[in-house]
């Protein structure tokens, strides 16, 4: 068992900040808008979305900026002040029929009605019960209904978090599922009973430039968000170490430097 390093866990608004340094950098966010546009053609005229964790407002806005078919009706959860902020301001320029609320979800959240789709869009791994929330979504589906999961596959960032947390002996903890990927939702909703189906899509992390000399204070923010720690203050050599391996991870693509995360979309229907 190595020894483990004191670090400082990120807090709600340094979470805000680097999430925003990591999504910068993601391909991610282009083939899920693909899929909700996918996924909003099979549902039922005026369908409504419910969007948990919803962020920024960037899943709704990207998506609803195709001119595919828009939810009739959208609620979102989000308690993150500084996310719920813009969301406030992303969904009141969108013109649809919107409501947010900041309480946090949980496996008891009171559900607002029916919903045609139930989007968990990378919010899993800040729920204590992800496959009792993901059940829980499904008792508020609609005949035609579906959850949609948006999070990591088992690879890129899951392994380097795997790899070092161990090593970390944090302030307080992260959100309860760092750590979590489309893997372990999978089992976990066979096991409760359910048929997963689970797509993945060729998503990497652009990271070009991030080991370049000066440009230490980007690497540190992304890697901040990526191991939910203020990376900056990690002592020698475990930076060193986490660094190497993140380099070593990438490859080279028409002069771009790759990490290769593959999104993973979970769907259940009822
Ligand atoms: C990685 S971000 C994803 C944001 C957005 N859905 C996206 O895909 O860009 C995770 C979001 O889940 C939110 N979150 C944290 N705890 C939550 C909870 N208990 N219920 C709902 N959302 C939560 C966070 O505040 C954050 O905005």
């Amino acid at each position: 068992m190595p020894a483990r390093t004191p670090v400082k866990t990120l807090d709600a608004q340094r979470y805000a900040q680097t999430f925003a340094a990591f999504v910068a950098r993601s391909y991610e966010y282009p083939a899920m808008t693909d899929r909700l546009v996918g996924f909003a053609d099979q549902l039922p005229e005026g369908f409504a979305c419910l969007d948990i964790g919803a962020g920024t407002g960037k899943v709704i806005r990207d998506w609803l900026a195709c001119g595919g078919r828009r939810p009739e009706r959208y609620a979102a959860v989000e308690p993150n002040p500084a996310h719920a902020a813009e969301l406030h301001e992303a969904v009141a320029s969108l013109g649809i029929d919107a409501r947010v609320d900041e309480a946090p979800f949980d496996a008891a959240y009171p559900i607002p009605g029916r919903f045609d789709l139930v989007l968990f869009s990378h919010s899993l791994y800040w729920l204590a019960d992800p496959v009792g929330c993901v059940r829980h979504a499904c008792d508020a589906l609609t005949p035609a209904g579906r959850v949609v999961a948006f999070l990591q596959g088992p690879f890129g960032i899951h392994p380097l978090y795997r790899l070092f947390n161990p090593r970390f002996d944090r302030d307080h903890p992260p959100g309860p599922h760092h750590g979590f990927s489309s893997a372990e939702l999978v089992v976990g909703l066979r096991d409760a009973g359910l048929r997963p189906a689970v797509h993945f899509d060729p998503t990497p992390l652009d990271l070009t430039g991030l080991f370049d000399p000066g440009q230490e204070r980007q690497r540190d923010e992304y890697l901040s968000f990526c191991l939910q720690i203020e990376f900056a203050q990690l002592p020698e050599p475990l930076k060193s170490d986490v660094v190497a391996y993140l380099h070593a991870a990438c490859v080279q693509d028409n002069g771009r430097l790759l990490w290769y995360e593959p999104n993973a979309t979970v769907v259940v229907e009822r």
